[in-house]
């Protein structure tokens, strides 16, 4: 076993540079030693900031540079599944953004890539490692709850993202939902089986016309008998609300959202406190490392990755359920989508 892991970056964005400082600063096993993005400035940038050595001139570089063990795919979602295949052609573990790809096919296709490989893959479902709904899913797992009956989670971003992101985003289901999608079979550790999701557009009626919702409940059914909900908005004024509430047959627990401080101020008119740390990069930092220091663990030690190329497709057919049960407006079981992507699969040249 080599000393250290020499990984490589593609896509030097938000979510490229969040994970470039993890394994530049904080994960002694590794070394990032080479970057490549389509846009060479942004690339240079994250070079210089976290002594990259080599911004390479595209991914063929990396994948044929024999020193490399590990890509991080952080660019942008419709380069995912394409990227996944020539990653794992080239005998390089992959640790991927979600989603992995808005098609199941394209996903199935990655899947059997990897599989075929034998390297490990993870896909980038963070809030699985915040300590906060780590402890939540220790309470369901011990039965220090009991039995589970319902499942809350409120997900409401700070402020929607640009119109040009949101066109391009697959809709918020996709875009959005599908880390709560994820939050729900993690925390209660059981397959979702039917779902039906009430939306609409509240925030910005400019994403109407984008195609999208803004603003939605989605009622889950787990195999195991538990009921659950999704709250999601696009925009909440007080900053980034991430909370989660679980009631068992012996008790409930709950989280609530992190804050910058703990002081309290109290004057004639009212007690308060500071707003909630403001957005992903700061709410879920420490579950951002935490994710990358367990894929290099599975890579060092190797064993599977506890975020499969499967945990990836799941919340990505829950979502497709979603959209489709918003556009017919019934639940919708999830056995359809596969069902409708058979015949789509036998349709399509
Ligand atoms: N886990 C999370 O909480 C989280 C948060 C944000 C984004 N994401 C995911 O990460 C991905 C990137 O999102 P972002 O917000 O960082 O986007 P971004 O637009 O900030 O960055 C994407 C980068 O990828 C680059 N790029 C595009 N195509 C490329 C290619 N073929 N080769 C190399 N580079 C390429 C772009 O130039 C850009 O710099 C998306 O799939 C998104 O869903 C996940």
């Amino acid at each position: 076993m080599k000393k250290r892991l020499n990984f490589a970056l593609i896509g030097a964005g938000r979510i490229g540079k969040v994970h470039a400082e993890t394994i530049a600063f904080r994960i002694p096993e590794t070394a990032l030693t080479a970057v490549c993005d389509i846009d060479a400035g942004a690339a240079d940038a994250i070079a210089r900031r976290c002594g990259i050595p080599r911004a390479a001139a595209g991914t063929a570089e990396i994948f044929a540079d024999p020193a490399i063990d590990a890509v991080m795919i952080c660019s942008s979602t419709n380069t995912h599944a394409n990227l996944i295949i020539e990653a794992a052609q080239a005998g390089k573990h992959i640790f991927c953004e979600k989603p992995i790809d808005h098609s199941l096919e394209k996903i199935d296709r990655a899947l059997e890539a990897v599989h075929k490989a034998g390297v490990k893959l993870q896909i980038g479902f963070n809030r699985r490692f915040d300590p906060n709904f780590v402890r939540v899913r220790r309470s369901i797992a011990t039965g220090e709850i009991g039995t589970p009956h319902l499942l809350h989670i409120v997900s409401r971003d700070p402020g929607p993202p640009p119109l040009a992101y949101i066109k391009v985003s697959g809709g918020m289901f996709l875009d959005m939902t599908i880390h709560d999608f994820d939050m729900a079979r993690f925390l209660v550790g059981s397959e979702v089986t039917e779902v039906y999701a009430a939306a609409g557009v509240r925030v910005n009626p400019d994403i109407g016309k984008a195609g999208d919702v803004d603003t939605a409940v989605i009622v889950l059914r787990f195999a195991n008998g538990v009921i659950g909900t999704i709250d999601n908005c696009r925009q909440a004024p007080y900053g980034y609300d991430q909370r989660v509430e679980v009631l068992g047959s012996l008790g409930a627990i709950a989280t609530e959202n992190c804050y910058p401080n703990r002081a309290v101020i109290s004057t004639a008119e009212s007690v308060r406190r500071d707003l909630p740390l403001n957005f992903f990069m700061e709410r879920y930092a420490e579950s951002f490392a935490n994710e990358l220091q367990a894929f290099v663990e599975a890579i060092v030690h190797d064993r599977q990755t506890p975020v499969t190329g499967l945990d990836g497709r799941i919340p990505v057919v829950m979502a497709l359920a979603a959209r489709k049960s918003h556009e017919e407006g019934r639940p919708v079981m999830l056995d359809e989508i596969a069902a409708e992507e058979a015949r789509l699969e036998t349709i399509t040249p």
